[in-house]
């Protein structure tokens, strides 16, 4: 078979990390002959998620975390025409899994500092039709939980956290995707704990449980017939397939089980370019990230706000041409074709767009060594565009 050959940059954006242990783990499930879903690797797997994160509930695997948000909008029952309250600057999949359900995104400003949704701006945006907040962590770092639950709560809404870059971070005491009612994990081959596609559900409230096992079994209680619970399984709600093989779980496994490591060597990378790049911040070509006191950050993304004054696209294009694969990120979803047909915008998006136009992130995986680092911060440095 001939392989694809890949165009390497000298220093891409990301490098999928491999433990060593990947290919043995699906070797043992071929061996087992269970490649479909729910065999032993999904629920050794959804142990691991659960322990490691002290969840109350229970984590169910699922083939990505866009699955993960749909099952959360059909457990909470969104209808047509029901509000969902989340930030604009985020992936499509935290407002798409509410659309297919005809749910109206409503879309919410964010905070310069986190880049997470403006937690005092929430309430404004609740209206008679909002059902539930969505709030995302971006780059692992925690949105003011204590105040979002709070409104939720006030407010008799669902809270369904998008955690899709959160796994392994915290909020006070809390692990991200433990906090609301539904948190959604990713890991997806550009997160730090990965499968290639690949993610979870996190239900927190046990009494939940069985209808997300339905949901995600195409609408059957097949997992009750597997149990002995049942002589037969059959059709009882609306749902899908959203489980991934036994394959995908397999190599879960064997990242899981390096989970603290793969943080650990990210933050050292996080805390070098943190350093490095105060001087910049200092003479005000750019802000670095912050993280509030409350939170532990997993290290996923390391990210520079420039000033307004400098191109951010010029200075992609100069690091770019220069071997450093950095990149930019979402592009805000009140401006997209979709989010204009589907979703509405409560007050200004100045600070969603302002930061959607300035942020660059910088090439962060497992294993970059001193001399690649302090490479991608000369490279900023000489490539900032006025
Ligand atoms: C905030 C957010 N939500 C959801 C997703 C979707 O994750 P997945 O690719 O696992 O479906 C992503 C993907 O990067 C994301 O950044």
């Amino acid at each position: 078979m001939k392989l694809f050959k890949f165009v390497n940059m000298l220093i891409p954006f990301n490098k999928p990390y491999m433990t060593g242990n990947e290919l043995d783990y699906i070797r043992l499930a071929h061996h087992n002959l269970r490649l479909a879903g729910d065999g032993e690797f999904t629920k050794k797997s959804q142990e691991m998620i659960a322990s490691s994160l002290s969840a109350k509930g229970s984590a169910f695997l699922t083939h990505s975390c866009t699955a993960a948000l749909e099952i959360a909008a059909i457990a909470t029952n969104i209808k047509p025409g029901d509000e969902i309250i989340m930030p604009s600057f985020t992936f499509v999949s935290t407002a798409n899994a509410f659309v297919l359900r005809g749910g109206i995104p409503i879309f919410v400003d964010i905070r310069p500092d986190t880049q997470n949704i403006n937690e005092d701006l929430i309430e404004n945006a609740i209206s008679k039709k909002t059902r539930a907040i969505v709030p995302v962590h971006y780059a692992g770092v925690s949105c003011e939980m204590d105040k979002i639950k709070k409104i939720a709560k006030d407010n008799d809404l669902f809270l369904i956290e998008d955690a899709a870059q959160g796994y392994l971070s915290k909020y006070k005491n809390n692990y991200l995707g433990t906090i609301g009612d539904y948190g959604a994990l990713s890991f997806h081959e550009t997160k730090n704990i990965i499968s290639g596609e690949g993610g979870s559900i996190l239900v927190n409230h046990p009494s939940n449980l069985k209808k997300i096992e339905v949901i995600r079994e195409k609408g059957t209680n097949r997992s009750g017939f597997f149990r002995g619970e049942v002589a037969k399984y059959t059709w009882k709600n609306i749902g899908s397939s959203f489980l991934p093989s036994e394959i995908t779980a397999a190599f879960l496994c064997a990242q899981i089980e390096k989970g603290l490591e793969i943080t650990k060597n990210r933050e050292n990378t996080w805390r070098q370019y943190h350093q490095q790049l105060e001087s910049l911040e200092e003479s005000g070509l750019l802000k670095r990230p912050v993280i509030p006191k409350e939170c532990l950050s997993n290290s996923h993304i390391y990210y520079v706000v420039l000033d307004n004054k400098i191109d951010r696209e010029r200075t992609l294009e100069a690091m770019n041409n220069k071997g450093v694969n950095a990149v930019s990120h979402y592009v805000p979803l009140h401006s997209s074709p979709a989010g204009k047909k589907f979703g509405k915008f409560s007050g200004s998006m100045n600070i969603t767009n302002r930061q959607a136009n300035s942020l660059i992130r910088l090439p962060l995986w497992v294993g970059m060594s001193n001399n690649e680092i302090n490479h991608v911060v000369r490279v900023l440095k000489n490539s900032i565009k006025i």
